[in-house]
């Protein structure tokens, strides 16, 4: 008898992560910063969302001033966020929820203040020397740097340390030094870090800029090219051809050693998610081939990050659908993003409308792959415009070194968030002063987006109609219905005079969805719906019926139809 060719995927590819800021998320002591008592107080929240995964932005020890991206110990709590019994029990009142959790780790490099780095920048002969990637600059007098590399935030990524007359190299900004992985001690090293937290429950990771990790050991220069802005691969920016900085073929050996790491736990399997801004054919060799067509051999996943800046359109989305589904099959899965830590929200690129925000959020959860919640994108938080002088980020604070030309042509194509304060504004929890992020006599870290009297989570949580609603049913029907968590995907093809429709169909065994989408601002006739299906699920609450005629979508409507399969 044949075996069912059917089976359910395992968790990591049918979860939903929801990425907390804890900073951001909710303030439990009055000192105006998110903590980790105050993300426990909001676990039944996530619970009743309807989100799988709990992804944090890095809460360890570190002086803050890339908030948590500047690591000073790896194995500590930052104290403004808690302490380890703090942590541990978030870990264990997220599972005690069924729900998974996943740590930032930042192997690419540490905080300048790490004692690691503190030792090694001392002397030359110090046993941490090597640590970190030192050389000796340019001849005759060594005081230009070694070579012409940038960092990906642009300017020089070298460093000089007059102490010990040599450069240090950061990809990231002066105060986070690359840790060495060419010494077997370093990796060691951040491995048995990995299992520390694997010890302690930690069901995956999110790893930060991993396509950094190596470089070229000859310093060969890297070369020019005409590019001034970062391409969708950010492999070419800054008038750099990034080839001997990002992307090294080495990572895609150290993420198979990492991945080691992980499957010597199981029960449940845990998982890695890179960050790689790159292309698919790059982010696949992340992820490795298939072993013995089952199992990929390098990361879980990784950020596809393709659809970030994505027009609201249908073709655009159509080909991005397909180009995922080429690269993508199984054993592999896309993962889904519209908004990070990073990066603009994705409804005011959408210009504040949440129609939009939910025709795209039904886009996310329904089609194959992995959805990644931004905290505050479920219920249409905005970003809030602040000034790059006044700013807390430490980039925006570099580029208003810049002149005011130069930054408006940085951000002019939208595509760059300068500012990163602007998507990291204090989560909105309900309608009092300070949205319920701190008390109303704290004051929050950074200001709170002024239309949280209307957009947070408790007017939002009464109102059928809400963005917030919206998100919680589709979150239900992805976790009740196989065929959208577990199932294929297939596009629909479309009479050409629809345009603007947009439509796939998920299938698993005999059942099948299908998720049709009106990316127009006009209502459109569908007249290709099957007699017998149901409609399971609508962003408008009015929606014309299903009859035998087919059906009428409103601007920016999407609906899911149940069809049936003898
Ligand atoms: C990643 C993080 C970003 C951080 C940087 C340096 O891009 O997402 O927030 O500043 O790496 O660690």
């Amino acid at each position: 008898m044949a075996m069912p060719s059917f089976r359910l995927l395992p968790w990591w590819k049918t979860t939903t992560v929801y990425q907390v800021y804890p900073r951001s998320f909710k303030d439990s002591t009055g000192d105006g910063i998110g903590d980790i008592p105050g993300i426990i107080s909001k676990l039944d929240y996530l619970q009743d969302l309807g989100v799988g995964t709990i992804w944090f932005s890095p809460f360890f020890s570190s002086p803050q001033r890339d908030y948590g991206y500047d690591v000073s110990d790896y194995r500590s709590i930052a104290p403004e966020y808690g302490s380890m019994s703090d942590c541990e029990k978030l870990i264990q009142e997220i599972h005690n929820r069924c729900m998974y959790v996943v740590f930032d780790m930042v192997l690419n490099h540490t905080s300048n203040q790490h004692p690691w780095f503190l030792q090694s920048r001392s002397n030359r002969d110090n046993p941490r020397r090597n640590w970190y990637i030192w050389r000796d600059g340019q001849k005759p007098e060594g005081k230009k740097p070694p070579n012409n590399w940038k960092s990906i935030v642009g300017g020089s990524g070298w460093h000089y340390d007059e102490q010990t007359d040599q450069w240090y190299w950061a990809q990231f900004l002066p105060f986070q030094p690359d840790l060495n992985y060419r010494n077997p001690e370093v990796k060691e090293e951040m491995f048995d870090t990995i299992r520390f937290w694997l010890d302690k429950g930690v069901d995956g990771f999110r790893l930060d800029i991993i396509n950094t990790i190596f470089e070229d050991e000859n310093l060969r220069n890297n070369p020019f090219t005409l590019k001034l802005l970062p391409s969708e691969e950010f492999d070419k920016s800054y008038f750099q051809n990034k080839m001997y900085t990002i992307n090294h073929p080495d990572n895609f050996t150290f993420v198979k050693e990492l991945r080691c790491v992980m499957d010597e736990y199981s029960d449940p399997e845990r998982f890695l998610v890179g960050e790689v801004a790159a292309s698919l054919e790059t982010l696949k060799k992340y992820c490795g081939e298939g072993r013995n067509g089952l199992k990929t051999e390098g990361l879980h996943l990784t950020f596809l990050f393709q659809s970030l800046n994505t027009n609201l359109d249908a073709d655009t989305f159509r080909n991005l659908l397909s180009r995922y589904e080429q690269y993508f099959t199984e054993p592999h899965i896309p993962t889904w993003v519209f908004s990070n830590h990073d990066q603009t929200r994705r409804i005011t690129k959408l210009g504040n409308d949440v129609n939009k925000a939910k025709l795209n959020a039904t886009l996310q959860l329904t089609a194959r792959g992995v959805p990644f919640i931004y905290y505050g994108e479920e219920i249409g938080m905005l970003n809030h415009r602040f000034s790059l002088k006044t700013a807390k980020d430490p980039i925006a604070l570099k580029y208003s070194r810049l002149p005011g030309f130069l930054v408006n042509l940085l951000t002019r194509s939208g595509s760059i968030l300068l500012n990163r304060d602007e998507c990291r504004t204090p989560m909105q929890w309900n309608s009092s002063l300070n949205a319920g992020f701190c008390s109303k006599e704290s004051e929050p870290w950074l200001a709170v987006e002024p239309r949280y009297e209307t957009i947070n989570v408790e007017s939002e949580e009464s109102d059928p109609d809400s963005l917030l609603q919206c998100y919680k049913s589709l979150l239900r029907l992805r976790r009740q219905i196989p065929a959208l968590n577990s199932g294929s995907m297939r596009l629909i093809d479309l009479s050409t005079h629809k345009k603007s429709l947009l439509s796939f169909e998920r299938r698993y065994d005999r059942q099948a969805v299908q998720i049709w989408l009106n990316f127009s601002n006009r209502r459109v006739q569908i007249d290709e719906v099957q007699e017998k299906a149901e409609l399971i699920f609508s962003t408008l609450r009015e929606s014309t019926p299903l009859s035998s005629s087919g059906i009428q979508l409103e601007a920016f409507q999407g609906i899911v139809l149940e069809t049936h399969h003898e």
